[in-house]
Formats: C-alpha cells, sequence, structure tokens
C-alpha cells in the first residue's frame, strides 16, 4: 500500500532525455553581439518578420535591401532562392542572410507516411532516416527550417491535425520527435543538407475542445506538464534549433501571448536559446480570440511573451517601433528576440554558405531514399485482423477495388506542398508489376473517397465474382484530414460501406486496405471483411508496400500510435485514462435492456450503454503474419529507491513461421498516489525482428525518475508506493508484475 508522502523526491523538470538543450558558442556569441551593435532599430525589428516567398518580386527585393525581412517560407525554386539570398548578403547595408523555411512534414519529393503512420512503425531509426533524407532533399533547393516535427499529443480522431502527430502517447512522441530532430538537424547544423527542425505547436492545441481545430483548451498545469509538454521537452533537451506557437489558447491565454510557457517553462525551465516563430498570423490572431485589441498591442503582447519572429501578421514590423518609442517594448527585449534570431542563421552556417550550390540541387528521389520510404510503409501498417487470408496464397484473380487503389494524390496524404504525384506508385500499378496484369482485374467502383453515386459499384461486384480475392483500397481523401479539415463522424465517407457489403455478398474473401489519416470508427466494415490493412497515408511508395504485403514478402508490423474507437461519441479516447471510481464493469448495453427497466438495473459505472467501454482496437496493437510468445517478466529487484532503477526483462519468441518484427512495449501503473494516476502508461519499447523460432531477450532499465509525475505546477515527484508493469504487444495485454518504490 503506498503510502503518501507530501515530501517526494523533487526532480526539478527533469526527463527521460537528460540530454542539455544546445549549448552556447562563444564565438557566436561575441559575433551576434558585434553585429548587434551596428544594426538600427529598423534593421532589428526586420530580422523578427517572416513573409511568405512571392518569388523575385521588386517588393520582396525592396524589403529585402532594407533588411526588413528576415525569413522567407514557401520559395522553393534554388534559382529564387539564391537570387534573393544575394539581395540580402550583397545589397543589404548589413548583409545578414534570410533563412528559408517550407512545412517538410513527412517529407520534401519523397514522401513518407504522415507522421502518424511513422508513430504506427515505433521505429525511432527509421524516423529518423526518413527525416534525414527529407532534410538533403529539401536543403537541396535552399530550405534550411523546416517547421517539423509537429509532436501534439492528440486524442482525438475527430482533429484533423492527428494526421500530423505521433499520436496520443506522449513517451511515443518524445521519442520519435527527438528522432526527427536529429534526422533533420544531424550533429552539424550548420553543414548542407542539415534543416533547422521546428518543434510544434507549443503547446497544447492536441486538446482542441471537440476535436474542432484552434479551438480552445483547458489543461490544468498538472496535466498539460504531464501529457503535453514532455515531448516538447524531450525536443528542447535533444537540441531542437526552433519552436513554433500554437493557434490555441490554454485556459484563455493564447500561446502567442503566455510568457508562462514561453519564457518561464521554455526559456528558464528547458534552457532553450533557439527561435520562437509564431503559427502563421497567430500574433494577429490574438485580436479575435479577445485578448488584444488591435495590431499593436498584439505585437506588444506578443514581443513581451518572448516570440521572437512574427510570421504573416506583420505585427512586427508596423508596429514595433513605435512600441519601442513608446517605452511600451524595450529595445533590449528586442535585442534578446534578435539574438535568437541571429544565433539561428550563425547555427546554420548561412554567413559563411549562404547559397544553395546549383551543382547539387534539386537532389530527389535517390533510389535509397525511394526504398527506405517503401520500408516505413511496410513497417508503419497495421493489420488490425487476419482470418488466415494473409498473405495470399495460390491466387489466380485479384479484383483490386476502391477508390484509393490507384490514387496517386491522395495515398500521400495531408501536407505535401512539394509533391509531384508522377512519382507516387500506387497499388493497381504495383500489384500489376507483381502479380501481371492477366491477375488484376480493377474495377475502382467510386471515383473517389466521398462519392456517393453507387453506379460503379456493379463493376466492383462483377470483378469479384471473377476473383479468388477482392482487395478494396479505401479510406479518406489527403483533404479530409490536416489542418482545419475535421470530422464530426469519423467513418469511411462516401458509398465505401455500402460498397463493401455488396462485395462480401458475393462470398468471396475480401481485405481491407484503409488509407487515412485518422482513427476511424470501422466496427462494421472490420466484421465484414476478412483482413484489414490499417494505413496512415503511406506517400510515394505506397503502392510497392501494399503488394510486398499481399505477396508475403514482408509482414506488416505497424502498432496504433492512436486508440481506434468503436463510435465517435467515445472521443476523446486514450489507453492512459484514470480508472475513476466506478471503472466498468457489468455493463448492460442498450439492445439488452428489458423494458421498462428499472433505474439501477443497468448498472453504475462508467460506459456507454451503446458503445459500452473501451476502443475497438486499442493503442499499441497490431497484428503480423507470424505469432509472438511473451514468456515471464524478471526484474532484477522487486523494489527500487526514488532515485534508482530496475532491469525488466522478458523472453519474446517468435512463434510463426515467418520472420516479423514485434514491437515490445513496457507499461506501469503508479497504483496508489497524492493523484489520480493512469491505468497505463508506457515507458519504453523496442522492436524486435525474429527469425521463426527465435527467440530474444528484450531488457528494459525502468528509471524510478521515469514514473515521476506533476502533483503540482512547480512539484514534480516520485511518490513511493506500489506499482504495477506489464510487458507486451499492446496497452490491453499482458500479466502485471508488482513492484515498489521505496523511500
Ligand atoms: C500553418 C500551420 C503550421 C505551419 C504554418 C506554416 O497554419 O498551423 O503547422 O507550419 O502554418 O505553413
Amino acid at each position: 500500500m503506498k503510502k503518501r508522502h507530501l515530501l517526494g523526491l523533487f526532480l526539478c523538470a527533469s526527463s527521460v532525455f537528460a540530454a542539455t538543450a544546445a549549448t552556447p558558442d562563444a564565438e557566436i556569441e561575441s559575433k551576434i553581439n558585434a553585429l548587434l551593435a551596428k544594426m538600427t532599430l529598423e534593421e532589428k525589428i526586420g530580422q523578427l518578420n517572416q513573409q511568405t516567398g512571392t518569388g523575385y518580386s521588386d517588393d520582396m527585393v525592396g524589403s529585402i535591401r532594407k533588411g526588413a525581412v528576415g525569413s522567407i517560407l514557401n520559395e522553393v525554386d534554388p534559382v529564387i532562392v539564391n537570387k534573393l539570398q544575394h539581395e540580402a548578403v550583397e545589397n543589404s547595408r548589413l548583409g545578414i542572410p534570410l533563412i528559408f523555411a517550407r512545412d517538410v512534414v513527412h517529407g520534401f519529393k519523397t514522401i513518407f507516411p504522415i507522421p502518424l503512420g511513422q508513430a504506427a512503425s515505433w521505429n525511432p531509426a527509421l524516423v529518423e532516416q526518413g527525416a534525414r533524407i527529407a532534410a538533403v532533399e529539401a536543403a537541396s533547393t535552399g530550405v534550411r527550417w523546416t517547421f517539423s516535427p509537429m509532436v501534439d499529443v492528440s486524442r482525438d480522431g475527430r482533429w484533423g491535425r492527428i494526421a500530423e502527430s505521433f499520436g496520443e502517447d506522449p513517451y511515443l512522441a518524445s521519442v520519435l520527435g527527438v528522432s526527427m530532430v536529429k534526422g533533420y538537424q544531424t550533429d552539424d547544423l550548420s553543414q548542407p543538407g542539415t534543416m533547422a527542425a521546428c518543434t510544434k505547436h507549443f503547446a497544447g492545441y492536441g486538446a482542441s475542445e471537440s476535436g474542432k481545430d484552434y479551438n480552445t483548451t483547458w489543461i490544468p498545469e498538472v496535466l498539460l506538464r504531464d501529457m503535453y509538454l514532455p515531448p516538447f521537452e524531450a525536443a528542447a533537451r535533444a537540441g531542437s534549433a526552433t519552436f513554433m506557437c500554437s493557434f490555441n489558447d490554454i485556459n484563455g491565454v493564447p500561446s502567442s501571448g503566455n510568457p508562462h510557457l514561453n519564457i518561464d517553462i521554455l526559456r528558464n525551465e528547458w534552457g532553450f536559446d533557439g527561435v520562437l516563430v509564431s503559427d502563421w498570423a497567430s500574433i494577429m490572431q490574438m485580436i479575435p480570440q479577445g485578448v488584444c485589441v488591435d495590431l499593436k498591442d498584439a505585437a506588444d503582447r506578443a514581443a513581451n511573451s518572448g516570440v521572437d519572429v512574427d510570421m504573416e501578421s506583420y505585427a512586427y514590423t508596423r508596429h514595433l517601433k513605435e512600441l519601442v518609442e513608446e517605452g511600451k517594448v524595450e529595445e533590449s527585449t528586442i535585442d534578446n528576440l534578435v539574438r535568437n534570431v541571429l544565433r539561428l542563421k550563425f547555427r546554420l552556417g548561412l554567413f559563411d554558405n549562404p547559397y544553395v550550390d546549383m551543382a547539387t540541387a534539386n537532389n530527389f528521389y535517390a533510389p535509397e531514399s525511394l526504398e527506405a520510404a517503401k520500408k516505413m510503409v511496410e513497417e508503419s501498417t497495421v493489420m488490425l485482423k487476419n482470418n488466415d487470408i494473409l498473405p495470399l496464397k495460390n491466387v489466380k484473380k485479384i479484383a483490386l477495388v476502391g477508390p484509393m487503389a490507384d490514387d496517386k494524390h491522395n495515398q500521400a496524404g495531408t501536407w505535401c506542398f512539394d509533391l509531384e504525384k508522377e512519382h507516387c506508385v500506387t497499388p493497381l500499378e504495383a500489384l500489376t508489376e507483381k502479380y501481371g496484369k492477366d491477375a488484376i482485374i480493377y474495377a475502382p467502383g467510386l471515383k473517389y473517397s466521398r462519392d456517393i453515386d453507387e453506379s460503379g459499384i456493379a463493376d466492383a461486384v462483377a470483378a469479384a465474382r471473377e476473383a479468388d480475392v477482392v482487395v478494396m483500397v479505401g479510406g479518406e481523401e489527403a483533404v479530409l484530414s490536416g489542418e482545419a479539415h475535421c470530422r464530426a463522424d469519423i467513418s469511411l465517407p462516401g458509398a465505401q460501406t455500402k460498397m463493401l457489403e455488396a462485395l462480401k455478398a458475393t462470398g468471396k474473401p475480401v481485405v481491407l486496405i484503409i488509407m487515412t489519416g485518422r482513427p476511424m470508427t470501422i466496427v462494421h466494415e472490420t466484421s465484414l471483411a476478412d483482413a484489414v490493412l490499417y494505413m496512415f497515408h503511406g506517400g510515394t511508395m505506397a503502392g510497392p508496400a501494399v503488394a510486398e504485403m499481399l505477396a508475403g514478402e514482408v509482414s506488416p508490423s505497424g502498432k496504433l500510435p492512436v486508440s481506434m474507437p468503436k463510435m465517435v461519441g467515445q472521443l476523446p479516447l486514450y489507453y492512459n485514462h484514470v480508472n475513476t471510481g466506478r471503472p466498468a464493469s457489468g455493463m448492460v448495453l442498450i439492445d439488452e435492456i428489458p423494458l421498462e427497466a428499472p433505474q439501477t438495473s443497468t448498472g453504475c459505472t462508467s460506459f456507454y450503454l451503446d458503445a459500452g467501454d473501451g476502443p475497438a482496437f486499442p493503442f499499441g496493437y497490431g497484428l503480423s503474419y507470424s505469432t509472438f510468445s511473451y514468456g515471464d517478466v524478471k526484474l532484477s529487484s522487486a523494489s527500487m529507491a526514488r532515485d534508482g532503477s530496475i532491469e525488466v526483462s522478458c523472453t519474446v519468441t517468435n512463434t510463426g513461421n515467418m520472420a516479423a518484427a514485434e514491437t515490445v512495449q513496457l507499461y506501469t501503473r503508479d497504483l496508489v498516489a497524492s493523484l489520480s494516476r493512469p491505468v497505463k502508461e508506457l515507458k519504453g519499447f523496442e522492436k524486435v525482428y525474429l527469425q521463426p523460432g527465435e527467440s530474444r531477450m528484450v531488457t528494459f532499465t525502468l528509471q524510478a525518475s521515469s514514473l515521476a509525475f506533476w502533483s503540482t505546477p512547480t512539484t514534480k515527484v516520485v511518490e513511493p508506493g506500489d506499482f504495477n508493469l506489464w510487458v507486451a504487444g499492446d496497452s490491453a495485454s499482458g500479466t502485471p508484475v508488482k513492484f515498489s518504490v521505496t523511500e
């Protein structure tokens, strides 16, 4: 029984990622100060102004020559980049180079699965490799700043931006966010082929009320610190060069005007010395948010809240000078903002190498990049069901149907500004290549995911009747997720379900492949299909990955980074919830309730009459073409001190007849604490690749410090007491093993 201690071990903002933020470089700091001393107030303010690209326009050239622009987003033509950079370096008074920025979110030209898909891979090395590839491609056009990784913990599939996130768990988001930062930046940001990462959206954006984008959030600070800030802290300590404000307010305080978030926590607690950029016009948006009276007021609030760069509000460029003259914003405050921008430019090596090397410009689609993208699709595809019809065996005819079976644009997913869809390989193309034209009977049935015209379904049914197996590729068009693309109904759009029902009626086995940007409500569709491959928009190489998985050349090995709801009404839904005083039990469901049932006859616990409780598929879940067994969990000790650790081991065996990967997950539960604690929390994972019959002992070092939580907004504690832990293949499996933390 845990003894409650008010004086736990105070861990001052320790994190699982003990690395420190970027360390100041004395030489760079002296260069910054020397340059700052020469700058006029107008030139200082210019460095804080970020504008979207307009090509080599007179307006832009004029602004650059005046030193009125510090960075440009959305210019990706290296010829234009070099011409604009030439204006800054050669034709402005101080020759301060520009930074060129772009949303390179899951690839630049070689498009990887959307970040939610990459999260489903649970493969940090692959995520880092993908970011590395994206940086090399984007930097070859002059882009040296990406607005990625997005590490917003997301618990609501109605929110379109869940597609850009790493899902609902703070630990998984922390590990993968750091992987992306490392992939973009490497250890030397001054080298060509690198990009400054931009960890976003700081903070709490994933808690947008009702899953509606830009909506308000109400997050108690202890929850903010336990659930939403850890991935940001991890990225800051891993050296993310920049951060981006979020659009939302937290408890009524917009992030672009939140000094507690941006100065107390980001700068003072975490030691971040990079650039904090606003989101697109988010400074201006404090006016409709009702905390600023006009753009000048917004500039005042943002500058005094530590926002270094104004993206597209033009608040700084229009009002900071007069605010300084009026004494509302100290020039020393402006100097600090400018220091952060100049520091980034020095770290990027732009003063020494400001131009794109045209000899190596536009370096895209390297074979090894395409191979890595394909591997990521295979590792991120989650098999939800398989009535032993996968991999396909002895099939002569495949009926390939569905609106996403041959859709180059939509298989790429959201945030693909630089997509060249002709480079995308679709399932139709790849299956035709693998099985031969005569083996594939293609009949999409629907023209696009939202199509309600059922007239084409007959052709798909006819194809099914001629085939040995039906492969239906459905899901969501790319535009149905991403920024501002939220859905109050997260079922399959259009007539896809009707089409699936018609295909099922043929009696032929049906493989359902869903390409989507979110968790969806597919309980009925899953019941109809004989196998379900759930793919978060896979990008350029989705087709070849589908073909190799269906043919059994590789097993899908994705695990869900989000809980899959039975019904949209369950949202927000997440595995790491607290237990409540009446956890679901003795559920009487809506169709089982007798007529005139007495008030208390259906049980008084926490569940839905029409959905019961819990997800359709749990966080961390995913099947394989093989099977795995987990041995008994062994602990190096049954207890540890509050500053100690224990080794947790478990032997995992591939009990199937195919080489495959399994993501072994470690969860803990604090059984009794000064605050209600989640019923499970992910504390470690390892993806192991095992040959048939092969066993591997997987060992985790569980630090007591990783069990810490924020009991108040200012104290992070490890409380002594009893805990359970699990080592399993998903968040709903495994047998608990008890251990304790002592004084
Ligand atoms: C958008 C997004 C942000 C993106 C930025 C620049 O509104 O919120 O994620 O990086 O603007 O495109």
